[in-house]
């Protein structure tokens, strides 16, 4: 960081986390910040505790020890609805619309029922119109989540999260499963929050989002974290590299996968 570059205020902080599901420690004395305005990708191996991670932030579950501070503020353990309306919005990695309401009823629902102080359904409605037309839903308001596209699903998911005001954005892979168009319009889309003042902690497996759009990158594996950093440093990390395509065996060229 130069010099005279303002320091980022943290808005997150996890501290040590811990979580076990029975023997299996899922994620294990992880600690990590994101600060004011930064996109931070969170990456890994498959099973490598990154949604847990997204679900003890949220409040799904409990932590067995550690700390999630928000702004300052203690939020591990509180129930997800406290945490959401204390400025935390979350997608889901398997897409969760409310079937049998419309894209825009999805979407007011995050406005409705996320924030405190309450707004009335006329001011959900006008902002839940607007927050449809950022994400490209403009022209399917009236329709249903089961007739649309896996893309267009997840921009449900991303207009729900983002009526509930969030400071912090937690993003599940909702660019896995895009064409590099949709990709393309979905980086566009992330950066376009980030200049609207959005704080983004995003979990990502496509390797262009995560080095196009990431200032940081925290690497997990088996449930700890290996690596930190800007995402040209991390992955050049051999112990990163080791853990996507396994150890070099002695006398191979390549790695053991
Ligand atoms: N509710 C749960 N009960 C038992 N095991 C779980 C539960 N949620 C996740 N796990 C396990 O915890 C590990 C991490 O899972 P997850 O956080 O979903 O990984 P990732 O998102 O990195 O692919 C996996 O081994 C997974 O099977
Ligand atoms: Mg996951």
């Amino acid at each position: 960081m130069r010099k005279d570059a303002p320091a980022k205020m943290t808005l997150l902080q996890v501290d040590r986390l811990t979580k076990h599901f029975g023997g299996l420690a899922a994620v294990h004395d992880v600690s990590f910040h994101v600060g004011e305005r930064e996109i931070v990708s969170l990456i890994g191996p498959n099973g490598a505790g990154k949604t847990t991670i997204f679900n003890l932030v949220s409040g799904v579950y409990r932590p067995n020890s550690g700390d999630i501070r928000l702004g300052g503020e203690s939020i591990a353990g509180l129930r997800p609805f406290d945490i959401c309306r204390k400025g935390v919005g979350r997608t889901f990695q398997i897409m969760q619309p409310f079937p049998k309401m419309t894209v825009l009823e999805n979407v007011v629902t995050g406005a409705l029922f996320g924030r405190k102080p309450k707004v009335s359904m006329k001011t959900a409605e006008g902002e839940a119109v607007e927050l449809c037309r950022l994400v490209g839903l403009g022209d399917k308001l009236k329709a249903f989540p089961k007739n649309l596209t896996v893309p267009d699903q997840k921009r449900i998911e991303i207009a729900r999260a983002l009526a509930v005001r969030p400071k912090l954005l937690l993003l599940d892979e909702v660019m896995s499963g895009l064409t590099p168009t949709e990709t393309d319009e979905a980086i566009r889309l992330v950066l376009k929050l980030r200049e609207t003042g959005a704080t983004i902690l995003l979990i990502e497996h496509v390797m262009k989002v995560v080095m196009g759009i990431s200032d940081r990158v925290v690497v997990l594996h088996h449930g700890e974290k290996i690596s930190e950093g800007p995402p040209f440093l991390v992955v050049d990390d051999p112990k990163v590299i080791e853990a996507y395509l396994g150890k070099m065996v002695d006398g191979e060229d390549e790695p053991a996968c």
